[in-house]
């Protein structure tokens, strides 16, 4: 591993550098290799991430580009909160039918994406997310969570492939109301961690935009490390 990248491979959607610090992709290094105009994503494999990977990408990174960090985790690493998970009234809701789960899912993508990030991400994301919603949800891999009768919590769990094309489930929504306090966001986060051992198979992936500052916190804090940037070109 080198500071300067070193090419790695091309698929159909990326092209692949690997380098050996996050902190060391910026935009001269972006614009300096080569990245094909019909390759929509550049991915930097890199080793290490630093302490503070979204402080890393604002100082690094402009504006002209959309960035998203791929953080993995092997199952028996996930770390558990100390909670007891009894604790303020947050439990497993049974989730209903799968429309149930995937109108609740693309009720709160749309609701984080406004309120939250606005101007943030392209049409094509909410789009992407209703492709996910019809083709890709299952029941059994979704967490529906509740405080009493109000829901609360929504994960969601996909297959997909890794850029070493072994398959890997992936957390592809994560969303807690904002209104819980610390007690009950604690409760939650041991349920969630507990379910997700249960339910993937080894190796777990997530793709977080550069900008989901309390994403990226909540998975590092379960266990989750950045391994892979990818770069794509704001139009
Ligand atoms: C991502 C998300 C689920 C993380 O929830 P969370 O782990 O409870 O973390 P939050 O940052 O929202 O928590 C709010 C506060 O509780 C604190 N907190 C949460 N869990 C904590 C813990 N285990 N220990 C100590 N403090 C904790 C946080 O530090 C934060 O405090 P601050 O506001 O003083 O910084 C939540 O932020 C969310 O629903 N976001 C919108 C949806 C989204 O963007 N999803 C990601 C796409 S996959």
């Amino acid at each position: 591993m080198t500071d300067r990248p070193v090419f790695w491979k091309t698929t159909e959607k990326n092209i692949y550098y690997r380098i050996e610090a996050l902190e060391a992709v910026c935009d001269r290094v972006i614009e300096e290799l080569p990245w094909p105009g019909n390759i929509p994503t550049l991915s930097f494999i890199f080793s290490s991430s630093g302490p503070d990977e979204y402080a890393a990408l604002h100082r690094n990174i402009s504006g002209r580009y959309g960035a998203r960090l791929v953080y993995f985790a092997e199952k028996e690493k996930l770390i558990t909160p100390k909670c007891a998970d009894t604790a303020a009234n947050i439990r497993i809701k049974k989730a209903g039918s799968l429309d149930e789960v995937r109108q609740l899912y693309l009720s709160t993508v749309l609701q984080v994406f406004n309120e939250e990030f606005p101007g943030e991400l392209p049409d094509s994301r909410m789009k992407f997310s209703e492709n996910v919603a019809r083709n890709y949800l299952s029941s059994e891999k979704s967490l529906c969570l509740a405080q009493g009768e109000r829901v609360s919590g929504l994960v969601t769990v996909v297959g997909i492939k890794d850029y070493l094309e072994r398959p890997v489930d992936c957390v592809n929504w994560v969303w807690l109301d904002k209104s819980l306090g610390l007690p009950e966001r604690i409760a939650a986060q041991c349920l969630i961690v507990k379910w997700l051992k249960q339910i993937v198979a080894q190796r777990v992936n997530c793709y977080i935009d550069s900008f989901n500052f309390r994403s990226q916190r909540f998975f590092r804090r379960i266990g989750f490390v950045p391994l892979c940037l990818n770069i794509e070109r704001k139009s």
